[in-house]
Formats: structure tokens, sequence, C-alpha cells
């Protein structure tokens, strides 16, 4: 039995994940801001704590509670984010700078949190939750995109130097997912896209999106994530990387083998 802090465990992955490693044995805090969605953790025996991971406190508090309780940590899965889409000139940098500091700042400071503790038990593993958009861009997805190859770039720098205290960091890497994540970012596209010269090319992106979102076919369930954090959570020796589905997969092997000019075509033609 390890335990376990998942963040953003009120919906979607967080919430999947949350269920299938708590139905596995595991001791598994649950943390989100919205305490009414959280509390269905409890079904399943996972106990809901309550964060927002751009406030110092509440993320102080939140890693107190789970160490006070089960008096260490095993794993940290930093998965709490959204997508701010929209294009550069027209999103607001506010909101920009608030994409960093939920995706980005937001899994630093919870990493920051657990470390002393990690380091102490000389053991541990942070799994990150990045996305295939953390390796490729789409279009309009300017500041997620960056947000998420920036947690690419800290993870990686996370894993060496945590390697000598024993703990490891693992990235997780999902495609398109069913869950509130495409509404939300399909909500911010065309908000940040009204009344500018991008309104019609973003509501149709938008469109797309939501289209994309709610088509079972088109986006995978979130058990298929689970499973690869279960997967890593298991694991004597978790992966750097975890690319999970065939999609994601296509679809950052497009990218390394083709001339940029050319998979931009195609992510423009996917529209
Ligand atoms: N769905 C996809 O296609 C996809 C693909 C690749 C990567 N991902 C990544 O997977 C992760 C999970 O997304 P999802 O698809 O499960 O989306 P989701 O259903 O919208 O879930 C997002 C979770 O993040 C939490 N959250 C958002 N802002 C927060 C904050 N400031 N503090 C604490 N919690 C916060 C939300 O809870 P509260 O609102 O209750 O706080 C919610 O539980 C994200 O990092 C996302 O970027 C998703």
């Amino acid at each position: 039995m390890k335990v376990i802090l998942i963040t953003g465990a009120s919906s979607g992955i967080g919430y999947t994940a949350a269920k299938l490693l708590a139905q596995q044995g595991n001791q598994v805090y649950g943390a989100a801001r919205r305490a009414e969605k959280l509390a269905a953790i409890k079904e399943f025996g996972a106990i809901p704590v309550s964060l927002d991971v751009t406030d110092e406190a509440s993320v102080q508090a939140a890693v107190k509670q789970v160490i006070d309780q089960a008096g260490r940590i095993d794993v940290l899965i930093n998965n709490a984010g959204y997508g701010s889409y929209g294009p550069v000139e027209a999103v607001p940098l506010n909101e920009a700078k608030y994409q960093f500091d939920v995706n980005v700042f937001g899994v630093a400071s919870v990493t920051k949190a657990v470390l002393p503790t990690m380091r102490q038990q000389h053991s541990g593993l942070i799994i990150n939750i990045s996305s295939v958009g953390g390796r490729v861009t789409s279009h309009f997805g300017d500041w997620y995109h960056a947000s998420k190859y920036a947690v690419e770039a800290l993870s990686d720098a996370l894993r060496l130097e945590l390697k000598e205290f024993g703990i490891n960091v693992s990235i997780i890497e999902p495609g398109g997912i069913k869950s509130e994540w495409g509404g939300i970012a399909a909500d911010h596209l065309e908000k940040a896209g009204q009344g500018t010269a991008y309104a019609a090319q973003t509501k149709k992106s938008a469109t797309a999106l939501r289209k994309q979102f709610s088509n079972p076919m088109m986006v995978a369930d979130p058990s298929t994530i689970a499973k690869t954090v279960a997967k890593a959570v298991k694991s004597s020796r978790p992966k750097p990387r975890y690319l999970p589905g065939m999609v994601a997969k296509s679809m950052v092997c497009l990218h390394t083998i083709l001339p940029t000019r050319w998979f931009d075509r195609i992510m423009l033609m996917a529209n």
C-alpha cells in the first residue's frame, strides 16, 4: 500500500486515477478546489483534500494534512491543469500568467512541498501529467502548449537532481481524453477570439474542439490514463516518459520525422 497525493481529483483523469489507485489498495488523498465535486471520491475510500495549486498556503496545508495523517508520502501525482486556448494577440497576459500559475508553478509548488519528506524517506515518485501537447503544438493552443512544454523541461531537470535522493520523476503524456478539459479549452478559445481579427477562426476551432471531445471515437476514456498512472505507481523502475495511445504516439512520430512546414500543414488541416 502506498500513500498517494493526486491533484485535480474532482474530475476526469484525476478522479478516475484516484478511483483505480484506491481500489488497488493504496491510501489515496485526492485534492482539488470544488469541495462538493471532490466529495465523490469518498465513495471508493479516497480522502478529499482542499487545494488550490496557485495558493501557497493552501498547498502547504494540503501536504501537511497528508503527512500528519499518513506519516509519509510515497507518490505525488501533479495532475491539476486546464487548457487556456486562444491566439497570443488576443489572450490577456494575466490569463497567460494564470495558465502558467496552474499548469507549471502549481506543479512546482506542490512538488516543493513534498520534497523534504521524500528526501527524508530516501524514496518517492513524482508523476507529472503533461500532454502530447508538451511534445507537439496545435492551432490556437499557444499558452497551453507553452505550459506543457515547460512541464516537460521541469520534469526532466527534476529527474536528474532528485536521483541522488532516491526519488523518481515520470511524465505521462495523454492525447485527447474525455473530461471537462475539452469544454473548458473551447470556452477559453471562443471568449479570447470574440471581437478580434481571429473571431471567425477561433469560433470554428472551438466548435471543432467541442465536437471532438463529445465524440467517444475521437477521445479516449480517462481510464486509459488511470491505468498508465497505476502502472508507473506499481513499477519498481518507473519510466521517465509514458506516451499512451496510438494517436499520441503517431503525432509525436510525425512531428519528429516530418519537416516542420509539413507538420504545420497537418495541424492546420485538422481544424
Ligand atoms: N483531457 C485531455 O484531453 C488531456 C490531454 C492531455 C493532458 N491533459 C491534462 O490532464 C490533466 C487533467 O485534466 P482532465 O482532462 O482530467 O481535465 P478536467 O476534467 O478539467 O480536470 C482538471 C482537474 O484539475 C483541477 N484544477 C484545475 N485548476 C486547479 C487549481 N488551481 N488548483 C487545484 N486543482 C485545480 C480541477 O478541479 P477543481 O476545478 O475542482 O479545482 C479538476 O479536478 C491536466 O493537467 C490536463 O492538462 C488532459
